[in-house]
C-alpha cells in the first residue's frame, strides 16, 4: 500500500504560513527597554502631527531609534510597528531596505565610502583600504576592536564630481585620497 497524499502521518501538511507564529522579538527580549518613553515618545507625538498617517511617520520614527540606541534591533522594529499600527514585518521590510538604518551595532563613527564606478576610477578602493588600515576595523562591516569605527562602502553618494567622497556620521568631506585619511582617523580619536 502506498503512503497517503501528504505524507506518512497522513495529516494535513503545513505550510510555511500554517505553521503558529513565533513569538514577536518584542516578546521574546525580555530586556528590551522600549525607546518611545518620555521625552521620545513626545518627540514621536509631536511628529505625528505632521504626517496624515501613522504610516507615513515610520522613516523618522525609526531615525529616532537609531539616535537613541545607534541601531534597529528586532525588539525595536516590534516597538515602530506597535505604536504605528504596522506589522513588524513590514517595518523590517523598510529597515532592510535603506542602508541608513544599522542592524547590527556599529561604531561611534560610522564611515560610509563611495566605491561605485566614477570614484572607483578615482583610486575609492584605496581609500577604503586605508580606512580599514587606520581604523583597525578587520573588513567592510567589522567594527574596530576599540569600537570606534564601522566601514563600509556604498553606492553614488552624489558627488560624482568631487571624488573620492566619504560620510562620516553626518558629516561629507569631498576629494579624500588614501593619503588625506591618516589625519581624518587621527582628528576623530
Ligand atoms: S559615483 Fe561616487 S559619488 Fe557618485
Amino acid at each position: 500500500m502506498s503512503a497517503p497524499a501528504g505524507g506518512p502521518s497522513a495529516g494535513p501538511r503545513l505550510t510555511a504560513l500554517d505553521r503558529a507564529p513565533r513569538a514577536d522579538a518584542h516578546e521574546r527580549d525580555e530586556n528590551y527597554q522600549p525607546v518611545f518613553v518620555n521625552a521620545r515618545r513626545k518627540e514621536l507625538d509631536e511628529l505625528l502631527t505632521r504626517y496624515p498617517t501613522k504610516m507615513a511617520a515610520l522613516l523618522p520614527a525609526l531615525w529616532i531609534v537609531q539616535e537613541e540606541r545607534g541601531w534597529v534591533s528586532e525588539p525595536a522594529m516590534a516597538e515602530v510597528a506597535a505604536v504605528l499600527g504596522l506589522t513588524p514585518a513590514y517595518v523590517k521590510g523598510v529597515v532592510t531596505f535603506y542602508t541608513m538604518y544599522h542592524q547590527h551595532p556599529v561604531g561611534k563613527y560610522f564611515v560610509q565610502v563611495c566605491t561605485t564606478s566614477p570614484c572607483n576610477v578615482c583610486g575609492a578602493e584605496d581609500v577604503v583600504r586605508a580606512f580599514l588600515k587606520q581604523t583597525g576595523a578587520s573588513d567592510l562591516g567589522a567594527t574596530s576592536p576599540d569600537g570606534r569605527f564601522t566601514v563600509i562602502e556604498v553606492e553614488c553618494l552624489g558627488a560624482c564630481g568631487f571624488a573620492t567622497p566619504v560620510m562620516i556620521n553626518n558629516e561629507f568631506l569631498e576629494s579624500v585620497s588614501a593619503d588625506r585619511v591618516p589625519s581624518i582617523v587621527g582628528a576623530l580619536k
